[in-house]
């Protein structure tokens, strides 16, 4: 199919928030990629979505979304716990898979998704959108081309106590159902779990985009007023040092982005809450020649770029920009130990954890 048509042929798994808000929007608008068929056990979700976006295929069974030989890739958006058995039966049935994050909920389900795809030869990405904002995207070119080493890292996620409210306004209007497949016990009830999850994989695979890897962490957490508030000191792999913030929600507007201090320059950055597509405003200092910058990042659809990288990736063999599998693993490792690190008010090495957060 994709090489008549030059297009990729994606299926999504899931009519939720997500694929309704992001992903099918991102197949529309993509130049390289397009919609072939939906899949949701929901009848009446998929119904209507059909209507929408009127895929060639719309499945009630994902076993036989994956038969089917025209599809190329499935784009997965349904809960965490679902991530990493539906990822390794796409990866079973040949298919290419860009999957929503976190990766998955333990380190040890996502290493065996590791080996799958390893012993396969498909391209399974994971969805940190965040990677194709512009403004961060520049960023992490700027310390990877000029900045020479680093020496530390800040980088905050705090989620606004307004952005329900912000968020509905500027999203499609959602169409849901009864009998729409959630994991037993609602997983989202232990809500420390549930943000580290959520918000923390954004976070974590920031710090990790722009700083490397991570090597250990140590976290204080605090609750007040139904606010949630992570500190977390971190050390990476070079020697840099950083420091973590993660709240859920501070009583102001959408709050979020990092300051890089380097050899030959600085980074700093003020990200917009996502459903906004607006990039981040960056400004890179560099010492070579004395002068601030700031890239406008005029198309900042994260989605569709993401998208758009993940088929390139696939048709054209491109190396991949957004995260990995092992950069799904590594995120899960630190998110794992953060939790390990606020039980036991040690520092934790991420080479140490097990289990999930
Ligand atoms: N990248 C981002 O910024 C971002 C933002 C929001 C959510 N997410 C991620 O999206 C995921 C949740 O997506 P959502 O909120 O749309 O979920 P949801 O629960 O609202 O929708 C998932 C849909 O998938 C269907 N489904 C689940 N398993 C299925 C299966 N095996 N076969 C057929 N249908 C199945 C369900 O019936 C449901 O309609 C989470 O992993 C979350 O982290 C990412």
């Amino acid at each position: 199919m994709k090489q008549e048509q030059g297009k990729l042929q994606i299926g999504t798994l899931g009519c939720g928030t997500i694929s309704q808000a992001a992903h099918l929007e991102a197949c529309a608008r993509a130049g390289n990629a397009e919609l072939y068929a939906i899949c949701d056990v929901a009848e009446d979700l998929l119904d209507r979505v059909k209507a929408v976006h009127q895929p060639k295929k719309a499945y009630i069974n994902y076993d036989d979304m994956l038969a089917d030989p025209g599809v190329d890739a499935v784009v997965i958006g349904i809960a965490d716990q679902f991530h990493v058995p539906m990822a390794l039966k796409a990866i079973r049935a040949g298919k290419h898979v860009l999957v929503e994050k976190p990766l998955g909920v333990t380190i040890q389900e996502c290493e065996q998704l590791e080996a799958e795809v390893r012993a396969s030869e498909l391209v399974l990405q994971v969805g940190n959108m965040k990677r194709f904002d512009p403004g961060i995207a520049y960023a992490h070119q700027f310390i990877q081309e000029e900045m020479g080493e680093l020496l530390a890292l800040k980088a905050w996620y705090c989620d606004s106590t307004y952005r329900y409210q912000v968020t509905e306004n500027v999203m499609p209007v959602m169409v849901s159902s009864e009998a729409a497949l959630r994991p037993e016990g609602n997983p989202k009830l232990d809500r420390q779990r549930y943000y580290m999850l959520t918000h923390g994989s954004h976070l974590v695979d920031t710090a990790r985009f722009l700083g490397g890897d991570i090597v250990s962490v140590h976290a204080w957490h605090v609750q007040k007023f139904g606010a949630y508030n992570w500190m977390i000191t971190i050390e990476y792999a070079s020697g840099a040092i950083g420091q973590l913030d993660l709240t859920v929600a501070v009583r102001m507007d959408w709050h979020e982005g990092f300051q890089v201090y380097g050899e030959q320059g600085s980074v700093t950055a003020k990200t917009y809450n996502p459903w906004l597509f607006k990039a981040s405003d960056v400004e890179v200092f560099s010492a070579r020649d004395g002068l601030y910058r700031r890239p406008l990042g005029e198309d900042a659809h994260f989605f569709k770029l993401q998208l758009e990288s993940f088929a390139n990736t696939i048709l054209h063999g491109t190396p991949m920009k957004g995260a990995n599998v092992q950069d799904g693993i590594q995120a899960m490792r630190a998110m794992t130990a953060i939790a390990r690190s606020v039980e036991t008010g040690e520092k934790i090495w991420l080479a140490d954890v097990s289990g999930g957060v």
